[in-house]
């Protein structure tokens, strides 16, 4: 039997988000009802409904407006009122005194405690959390927030739900910032801390979408959502977890304070009056030239196939993904010819022969090369024009960034894989729902753990490792989740 045909839906709050949901489950052939704080904001946001319907090839016929007294004959009341606690708390107070026995509550919250809700409903069993990503009616996310009290039946009703909505559920503890948004953190973070340590925002963006895919890299990201919602995510991240490693950065704090907050305010990492994130990408993004007759030749311990070169002259990659020994230091300055180390881990610093070059190069989910090309006039490293030849020869584009620990790719991708750890290890949520849920909720080409399968967990463990004892910030710190992995790989 259908569970969302004849369903009777209760939509509170006429935002976008609840003007999306009500058209999705009216979609699906529910009986949609929806109210917002008076008879006129009503009428208004179905109005509104009903015009985002017709623009999108699409009726909302089948959607009425009501006031909470609905409730009384509703099977499935939907929050998506104001994000404030005080507000839903007085909502479901009276939805409680209104509702029948059976009635189950689905909140839309994207960061408030669902367990809160279900105490100010008064049965905790039948609340529970459908968070829809923004727009509804196209994100096909939907993460499915278990409260302490939830029942196990609801959870399996909601889960039901959605996926009759053509929507694919991922189930979640009850967890500040859920899954999407929390593993996401260390995304956002430390792309502000190495425009901090002073790299461009186009080139952490561009080494993102380049090496991984993004569609959107984090600063353009932040800028399109807005900083001042990530800033208060972020200060709720800290004071729920109380892990310094959830601390925002000081620059959105500043950028907030100066009214900076993004794409809507003409100004966030970007200014668009300037140059927009499209132009700054294009300006800082070095594409493959004509190919020299030059060998490139993998070496080193972590040598990978590299596409068939040929030619008289031999320029070395020497692949090395963890903290370089001696015999790694003699191995680059012996090689006979011009020798680029391919590498992110930032202990590199210290010992990288004079007349090396530096890359780290990347194979993105397209199977496209991708190199980040070490270039810091205070650290004394200039890649030599040999490095140039090779990415032509490879068919590699490439961002110059700085010689930090981690350099971008690896710093931002090996934090989210640490996050998403953290995030199983502590019972939030799978390993597979953590994958779809970042394929979905974000467009990414791939999962945190399947990046962590790809590149192995001895790897993964020794990057954060490095980047702890060069950062000495707990940030860093590997989830013992990883290490436990680690560990099991290696016996
Ligand atoms: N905007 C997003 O990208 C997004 C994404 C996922 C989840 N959410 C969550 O969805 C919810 C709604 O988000 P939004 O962006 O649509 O919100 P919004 O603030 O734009 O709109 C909220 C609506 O709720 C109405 N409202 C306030 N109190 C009410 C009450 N007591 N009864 C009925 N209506 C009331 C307001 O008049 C307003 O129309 C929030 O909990 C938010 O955190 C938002």
């Amino acid at each position: 039997m259908s569970e969302v045909a004849g369903l009777r839906v209760l939509v509170a709050g006429l935002g976008p988000m609840g003007r999306g949901i009500a058209r999705v489950f009216a979609r699906a052939g529910a009986d949609v009802r929806v109210t917002d704080v008076s008879a006129e904001l009503t009428e208004a946001g179905l109005a509104k409904i009903r015009a985002e319907a017709t623009s999108d090839g699409e009726t909302a016929d089948g959607v009425r407006a009501a006031d909470l007294t609905a409730v009384a004959d509703t099977d499935l009341f939907v929050d998506a009122v104001l994000e404030n606690m005080d507000v839903k708390r007085d909502l479901l107070e009276q939805v409680a005194k209104l509702a029948g026995p059976d009635l189950v509550v689905a909140s839309n919250t994207s960061s408030l405690s669902i367990g809160e809700m279900g105490h100010a409903f008064g049965d905790p069993a039948r609340v529970v959390g459908m968070h829809f990503f923004n727009p509804p009616t196209k994100m096909r996310l939907v993460e499915v927030v278990a409260g302490g009290g939830t029942g196990d039946a609801v959870v399996a009703r909601a889960r039901a739900l959605v996926t009759e909505l053509g929507k694919t559920p991922v189930v979640c503890r009850d967890s500040p910032n859920f899954i999407v948004n929390r593993i996401c953190r260390p995304l956002y973070y430390e792309a502000q801390l190495l425009v901090t340590q002073g790299v461009e925002p186009g080139a952490v963006d561009a080494a993102v979408s380049g090496a991984l895919g993004h569609p959107m890299g984090p600063l353009t990201l932040l800028d399109f959502t807005g900083l001042h919602t990530h800033l208060g995510s972020s200060e709720t991240a800290l004071r729920e977890f109380g892990d310094p490693r959830y601390r925002p950065i000081p620059l959105a704090r500043s950028l907030v304070r100066a009214g900076m907050t993004g794409r809507a305010a003409g100004r966030g990492f970007y200014d668009y009056a300037a140059e927009k994130p499209r132009q700054a990408i294009a300006r800082l993004v070095r594409t493959p030239g004509e190919a020299a007759d030059v060998r490139v030749v993998a070496a080193g311990p972590d040598a990978g196939k590299l596409p068939e070169t040929t030619g008289g002259e031999t320029i070395t990659l020497y692949s090395c993904h963890r903290p370089p020994t001696a015999d790694d230091v003699a191995a680059v300055a012996g090689a006979p010819g011009p020798v680029v180390v391919d590498s992110s881990d930032g202990n590199w610093l210290d010992v990288l022969p004079a007349g090396a070059g530096w890359i780290r190069l990347h194979r993105s989910p397209g199977e496209q090369l991708f190199a980040e090309v070490v270039h810091d006039e205070l650290a004394g490293i200039r890649p030599p024009a040999f490095v140039g030849t090779a990415l032509d020869v490879l068919g590699a584009a490439s961002v110059e960034v700085l010689a930090l620990p981690g350099l971008v790719v690896d710093r931002l991708a090996h934090c989210v894989i640490n996050e998403a750890c953290t995030v199983v290890e502590e019972g939030t949520a799978s390993r597979e729902d953590v994958d779809v849920a970042l394929t979905l909720g974000m467009n990414h080409p791939r999962g945190p753990f399947d990046l962590l399968a790809a590149a192995g967990a001895a790897k993964v463990l020794a990057s954060l490792r490095s980047m702890t004892d060069l950062f000495g910030d707990p940030r860093y710190r590997p989830a013992q989740l990883l290490r436990r992995q680690a560990a099991g790989a290696a016996r």
